[in-house]
């Protein structure tokens, strides 16, 4: 990868400052990285609807693909560190799953820094698509 794991996770820490989360308090960041070297980003967006709730994945996700984007790289997701890594929801794993490769890389700071990766397909193995369709 040729943008440094270090620069999508200092993205995806600039972020969280903007997260919405009156609810549970509990704020998150993504920056996502496109085969063009762009990086999208996004925060979690609650609702007083709670379902109406959007996580920070999604929102960078939808932003990346409203602006032409279709290839990706690496995400990286960030909480506050005492939360410990941040393993993205199903359904976000879902909608990655829908638009990344399995070599697709996830980049989770641990409480200690570390910038711990994981494929996409180690966390979705035998994850739903209908492409064959
Ligand atoms: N959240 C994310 O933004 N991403 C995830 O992968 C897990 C959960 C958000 C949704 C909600 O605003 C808060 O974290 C607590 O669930």
């Amino acid at each position: 990868m040729d943008t440094p794991k270090s620069v999508l996770a200092e993205k995806a820490k600039e972020v969280l400052k903007k997260a919405y989360a009156p609810y549970s308090g509990f704020k998150v960041g993504a920056a996502l990285l496109c085969s063009d070297g762009s990086i999208y980003t996004g925060c979690n967006i609650e609702n007083a609807s709670y379902g109406a709730t959007i996580c920070a994945e999604r929102v960078a996700i939808s932003k990346a693909i409203s602006e032409g984007q279709r290839d990706f790289i690496a995400i990286c997701i960030v909480s506050d560190p005492q939360n410990g890594p941040c393993y993205p929801c199903g359904i976000c794993r879902q909608v990655l799953s829908e638009h990344c490769t399995d070599d697709f890389e996830i980049i989770l700071p641990d409480e200690m820094g570390a910038l711990n990766t994981f494929t996409l397909s180690s966390l979705l193995p035998f994850g739903f698509s209908n492409k064959n369709l």
